[in-house]
């Protein structure tokens, strides 16, 4: 058995409000638990977005009676909500600031350049802004930090030429960290007709999975990725088959037994995986330390996964079927067991806001 500390997840999909057929905030934390995360950061992409003081406490509302692990949850910059110095209580009560600029699913997209700029400008420095960017947006997004001279968290990467330019962005002094997704870590577009069984909608996800020379580059380049996040973000089986598939992949299950099936074959170290799960995003998102939090693990355990057996809403996992090693046995949350054995064991509304 190892004893881990509780994983951090800055980037997760909740779905509430609006579309809790999908996820809320008491099964997506139950997911996080049984994958040992203890923390996790909720995306505002929801109906309504996450956006201002109403749609916040809305949210926060539901989350404070739900909430199995603790959380935080992210506003969304919108076209016209980029005033935030009128309003200083509001970025200090969330996670941080998403931006999304590029494809996605939702109505938080932001096109034209001149509609980040005051965001740049009136987001708190102290909070974090994450980008939804790739590629050449991204590199306009690290541009943003360099002009604002202010941190800019990239989510998601996932080509050879994103790593390589957050590299020469970091060795110039740029405030730009990123994450990286199991899933653009452990498969690339070959793996699709698998994933699908026949249908397509099921291997989409933004960014779309990448080819095999960027995911070598992803593992070429680990010392420039400072965070594993899941971008946990589920659609039910029957979305996902319909006509008009939604992209996006459940995650929070199955990150930790890939990572430590990667551990154990040389690939990471152990230390590796805690830097990028738990050290990192509590830097990064300014978040505190959970005392009497721990996780254990299992790491002899095999077992084949499935998406039957997991507490998600989704009903499917782009990773059914495969063989991992390393199962978390047990949780303990704020002293409290909060899982063991695959039972959810604290109640909803045990999980803390830890902006609150
Ligand atoms: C995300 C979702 O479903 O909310 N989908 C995805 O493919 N990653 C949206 C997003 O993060 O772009
Ligand atoms: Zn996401």
């Amino acid at each position: 058995m190892i004893r881990l500390p509780g994983l951090i997840d800055p980037h997760v999909h909740l779905r509430e409000p609006g579309a809790t057929h999908k996820e809320d905030y008491d099964s997506g934390t139950s997911v996080a638990l049984a994958g040992g995360v203890t923390l996790v950061l909720a995306m505002p992409n929801t109906k309504p977005p996450i956006f201002d003081a109403a749609t916040l406490d809305l949210v926060l509302d539901s989350a404070k009676a739900k909430a199995r692990c603790d959380y935080a949850q992210f506003l969304g910059a919108g076209p016209d909500n980029g005033d935030w110095a009128n309003h200083p209580s509001l970025p200090e009560r969330s996670a941080g600031l998403k931006m999304y600029l590029d494809s996605t699913f939702g109505q938080l997209r932001l096109d034209d350049m001149s509609l980040w700029m005051p965001h740049f400008q009136n987001w708190p420095r102290s909070l974090p802004i994450v980008a939804h960017s790739e590629s050449r947006s991204m590199a306009a997004a690290i541009l943003f930090a360099a002009i604002y001279d202010r941190p800019v968290h990239i989510a998601h990467i996932s080509l050879k030429e994103e790593v390589l330019l957050i590299k020469a962005a970091k060795e110039r002094g740029i405030q730009v960290t990123c994450e990286v997704c199991p899933h653009h870590l452990f498969l690339t577009q070959g793996d699709i007709p698998a994933i699908s069984h026949g249908h397509p909608g099921r291997g989409e996800v933004r960014p779309r999975l990448a080819t095999q020379a960027d995911v070598d580059a992803l593992w070429a380049n680990l010392d420039v990725i400072d965070c594993f996040a899941t971008d946990h973000a589920p659609h039910t089986i029957e979305e996902k088959d319909s006509d008009n598939p939604p992209p996006g992949f459940p995650g929070l299950e199955t990150i930790l037994p890939l990572l430590l099936a990667a551990v154990g074959e040389g690939r990471l170290t152990l230390d590796d995986v805690l830097v990028r799960m738990v050290t990192n995003p509590r830097r990064i998102f300014n978040l505190p330390e959970q005392p009497e939090t721990w996780v254990e693990v299992d790491e002899d355990a095999a077992y084949e996964i499935k998406a039957a057996e997991s507490f998600t809403r989704c009903g499917w996992t782009p990773f059914e079927g495969w063989k991992v090693k390393g199962r978390v046995r047990k949780v303990v949350l704020r002293g409290r067991t909060a899982f063991e054995d695959g039972k959810i064991l604290v109640e909803p509304g045990y999980g803390k806001n830890i902006r609150a």
